[in-house]
């Protein structure tokens, strides 16, 4: 089989960890870009990514890229390719555009210029169309460009990765399953401590971290992926990665969720079901004011409800969050993300301080490392970023 490159794409800050699992994978030529990385392998490691990759969000197939001087270069060119290779006039479509250039006011515009020329080409050739389904297109087709640079890629996977398909229900929070499995990578998490997650809500936490320790990857529940339509698939191959990524011993690694909501829990249980690991998971209703860690040297990770703007109930919260650390947790390692408005009121000094972005909000991934003796300091000199 012969290598290409590829793009996987990802949230800022975790272009590190998606290139550590690329190459775990058996990726070649793992190159960090901004959001993404670049890879090279052949198409079966095109199938293993959008399987086994936790930290990606869609992995794209250049498979056309050139300069552009006007929006009918755009079209022209798109006219001239021959998509009738990649797909028919039975399947929909969709093309998918980000555009930084002078060329185009907007990106709507650039995609229906592509649009056009793709529907011409077949009309041209075949008297018939397309039609596009913009919602579940049988063929996701990703337009970049960048002044005058234009890369047109298909997209291998289609609803983005983040889209397990275990979540079957959702707290008013939920945390992105991508992001959730970049912040445990990020964590060094040793996968045999217990993990506690002590705010879960719908238990993206606790059930990315069971299913990475025990070797349980995202293609186990998640079925669908656009290259299953594509005109080159071949699912004899795709069968082989199904068998050969089995999870060979699990080993029981504890992992402990709790949340003050009844209702949250209820919906953290119905989706770790549907991920396969609930018996991995130790799910109980309890207010962390009065949770007491269940093992000698507890590890959390966890995000405590935060909004755009920091309240007095917020400052009060997170005070509480570092009393009950300081006085609870002795021997914890613990990891908070939130705004770093919120943390300074945890009082405690961080170890480390990663940025990341929660959808559009800038946040802060913080390390305490808490031994007897961890001084409460004073708030506003220590945790200034
Ligand atoms: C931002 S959400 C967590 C979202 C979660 N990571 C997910 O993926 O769904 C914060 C959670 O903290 C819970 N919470 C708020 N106060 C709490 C407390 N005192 N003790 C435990 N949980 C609390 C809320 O019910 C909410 O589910």
């Amino acid at each position: 089989m012969k290598n290409q490159t590829y793009t996987a794409t990802t949230l800022a800050g975790l272009e590190e960890v998606l290139a550590q699992e690329l190459i775990e994978i058996g990726a070649d030529e793992v190159q960090i870009g901004r959001r993404s990385v670049y890879f090279s392998g052949d198409l079966k490691l095109l199938y293993k990514a959008n399987y086994c990759l936790r930290s990606a969000l869609r992995i794209l197939v250049p498979i056309d890229s050139y300069k552009i001087h006007s929006a009918d270069d755009l079209y022209q060119r798109g006219k001239n390719f021959k998509w009738e290779d990649l797909f028919g006039c039975e399947q929909t479509f969709a093309v998918q555009s980000i555009v930084f250039s002078d060329l185009f006011n907007n990106s709507m515009f650039a995609s229906l210029k592509l649009k056009d020329a793709i529907v011409d080409r077949f009309r041209y050739k075949f008297g018939e169309r397309p039609s596009v389904n913009s919602k579940n297109p049988d063929i996701l087709i990703n337009l970049h460009i960048s002044n005058e640079f234009c890369t047109i890629s298909l997209d291998s996977s289609g609803e983005s990765l983040h889209k397990r398909g275990y979540r079957l229900d959702q707290n008013e929070a939920p945390m992105s399953e991508v992001l959730a499995a970049g912040l445990i990578r990020l964590s060094d998490w040793d996968r045999k401590t217990e993990l506690i997650d002590p705010m879960c809500g719908s238990g993206t936490i606790a059930i990315e971290a069971a299913m990475l320790a025990n070797g349980i990857y995202p293609g186990t529940v998640r079925k669908n992926f656009a290259f299953k339509n594509w005109r080159s698939y071949k699912p004899e191959l795709f069968q082989q990665i199904e068998e050969e990524v089995q999870p060979q011993d699990i080993s029981p690694v504890r992992i402990s969720a709790s949340d003050i909501s009844r209702r949250n829990i209820d919906i953290a249980c119905k989706n770790a079901e549907a991920a396969g690991v609930l018996s991995l998971i130790n799910f109980k209703v309890s207010d962390f004011k009065f949770l007491e860690p269940s093992v000698e040297m507890p590890f959390l990770l966890f995000n405590p409800p935060y909004g755009e703007r920091l309240t007095p109930d917020d400052t009060n919260f997170y005070s509480m969050i570092g009393e009950r650390l300081k006085h609870h947790y002795t021997n914890a390692t613990v990891w908070i993300i939130s705004t770093a408005q919120c943390l300074k009121s945890i009082g405690l000094r961080p170890s480390r301080k990663i940025s990341i972005l929660n959808g559009s909000l800038e946040c802060s991934f913080r390390k305490y490392e808490l031994y007897e003796g961890t001084k409460k300091v004073d708030v506003n000199r220590s945790d200034a970023e």
